[in-house]
């Protein structure tokens, strides 16, 4: 039977490429796209996720909106990274599919409350202000989710937005803190890992290769978007963070990582948001996530070219 999901995502090139990735993956059954607030404001972030379900054909896929803030912090965004739109790389029209009324963190309640527990996976793509959300008004919700998997937080490699913190958990470390504090089995896609996952020219050229308009649109974005990382770090491609989280639930051994525990600092202001990981068993503290080191990058992208290539 196909894992049921929800996809809460801040789209984002990287996000749309993972939502093309589920689409194109029968063993998943999306329950709904739930939008938040983070590379792009709210506004955007509803209406990029509608843009990709269309153009994948998928007007079925419910979409919802959620927080257009953090638990208790200004929204800090990424335009510098993802553009204005937030999906920069091809020109985009408004989506005809429409947005659902209900607010995204009431939908995960409602969808947990009605689906057996322990059968919804959480994959978190962007801040976790609806799934904090979500656990903080309902919190009987949080003992029948499935697990989550996110894509969030750094360590070895440390911070992109800050030299501490991740851009997802840096943007809303609050209700990050909630969603580690909250015994929900956790598998996380850190920066430590997503950083092997480069997207060097080749593998864009692969994209282009497959002579779709969805191949097309896929090049155009991670081309426009990894240029900024490229620049940063100076390397042959840059990492494409979201997808992972995606390809996890299809080929979880592509994946390896350590079974610890992370905290979130959210008390202070140098290092607001870091993902302090005790990879080395150095504290008593209890493991509550499973935090990835490494990839099989070649594996990884074959995976998501056949994949893109079905829709
Ligand atoms: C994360 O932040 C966003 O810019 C990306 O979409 C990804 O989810 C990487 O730090
Ligand atoms: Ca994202």
């Amino acid at each position: 039977m196909a894992e049921k999901i929800i996809i809460d995502t801040d789209p984002g090139q990287d996000d749309a490429v993972a939502i093309l990735l589920a689409l194109a993956s029968p063993e998943l059954k999306i329950l709904g796209i739930t939008a938040v607030a983070g590379n792009v404001p709210l506004q955007l972030t509803q209406r990029n996720a509608r843009v990709v379900c269309e153009l994948a054909g998928r007007t079925d896929i419910p979409v919802f909106a959620g927080c257009d803030a953090p638990l208790a912090r200004q929204l800090v965004t990424a335009e510098h990274v993802h553009g204005k739109t937030g999906l920069d790389g091809i020109d985009l029209s408004d989506p005809r599919m429409p947005l659902k009324e209900t607010h995204a963190a009431e939908f995960i309640v409602d969808t947990l409350r009605t689906q057996p527990a322990g059968s919804v996976t959480l994959c978190t793509l962007g801040p976790l202000t609806n799934v904090a959300t979500a656990f903080k008004s309902a919190p009987d919700v949080i003992g029948r989710v499935r697990r989550i998997v996110m894509m969030g937080g750094a360590y070895f490699e440390v911070g992109n937005i800050t030299p501490a913190a991740e851009f997802n958990i840096y943007v809303d470390p609050e209700a990050a803190e909630i969603v580690f504090g909250s015994g929900v089995e956790l598998i996380v896609m850190p920066l430590d890992m997503t950083h092997k996952a480069l997207v060097t020219q080749p593998r864009v050229e692969a994209f282009k290769d497959l002579g779709t308009d969805l191949g097309h649109a896929v090049a155009a974005w991670i081309d426009f978007f990894e240029r900024f990382d490229r620049d940063k770090y100076g390397s042959d491609g840059a990492p494409l963070h979201d997808p992972t989280v995606i390809a996890y639930l299809l080929e979880p051994d592509l994946f390896v990582g350590r079974y610890i525990n992370v905290e979130v600092e959210t008390r202070s202001d140098l290092t607001r948001g870091m993902t302090v990981a005790d990879w080395w068993g150095v504290t008593d503290r209890k493991a509550n996530a499973i935090f990835m080191g490494d990839v099989d990058a070649e594996a990884f992208f074959s995976l998501l070219i056949r994949r893109i290539s079905s829709l």
